[in-house]
């Protein structure tokens, strides 16, 4: 009788480390999400870091002078969030062969269908802006490489956001 009781109290208490340790897991994830959780981060350093600065932001390429400038973190995020083409008047190429492009955002947040940064990877997302006519920037001369789950993710994180 005795040796159950101990076992059942042994029991017990391993049950409430259990809940314990359950719900501690809880708290973490709603602490990730709630301070933005670092997307755009692992976006930078898997796609963005090494592939876009190139070009744009280098005033000497006629093709993306007076554009956003994609060199940084910081740069590619402010040029880019909440901003259009028609906001950088210099960026000549929307003003003659692709007005039909200029009011729409580069990233809309909560809205990734209707973002031209998705529109360049996805022809699904590019054929729906029509009349504008995005550059695929799969293809040459950007030839970017971007996984499925990266594209994904950076679906989440507009529609989510954008959160820096
Ligand atoms: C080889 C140079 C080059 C590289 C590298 C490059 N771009 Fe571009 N990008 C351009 C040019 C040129 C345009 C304007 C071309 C056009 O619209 O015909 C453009 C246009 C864009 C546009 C506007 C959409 C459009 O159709 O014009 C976005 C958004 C963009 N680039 C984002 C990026 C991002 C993000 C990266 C990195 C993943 C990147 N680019 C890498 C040259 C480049």
């Amino acid at each position: 009788m005795f040796h159950k009781t101990i076992i059942k109290i042994a029991l017990i208490f391993s049950g409430i480390s259990i809940v314990i340790q359950f719900s501690a897991c809880g708290a973490k994830d709603a602490e990730k999400t709630a301070s933005s959780n670092g997307a755009f981060d692992l976006l930078w350093t898997n796609v963005f870091a090494d592939s876009c600065g190139t070009c744009h932001g280098v005033e000497s390429n006629s093709n993306t002078a007076g554009g956003p400038d994609l060199r940084t973190k910081a740069t590619f995020h402010s040029n880019l969030v909440n901003k259009k083409p028609s906001d950088y008047a210099d960026w000549t190429i929307f003003k003659s062969t692709k007005v039909a492009c200029a009011a729409i955002s580069f990233v809309n947040p909560a809205a990734s269908t209707q973002s031209l940064l998705v529109a360049i990877f996805d022809s699904t997302v590019s054929e729906d802006l029509a009349p504008c006519q995005v550059k695929s920037h799969l293809t040459p001369d950007q030839n970017i490489t971007i996984s499925a789950d990266n594209l994904t993710s950076l679906k989440s994180w507009i529609d989510a956001g954008a959160a820096l």
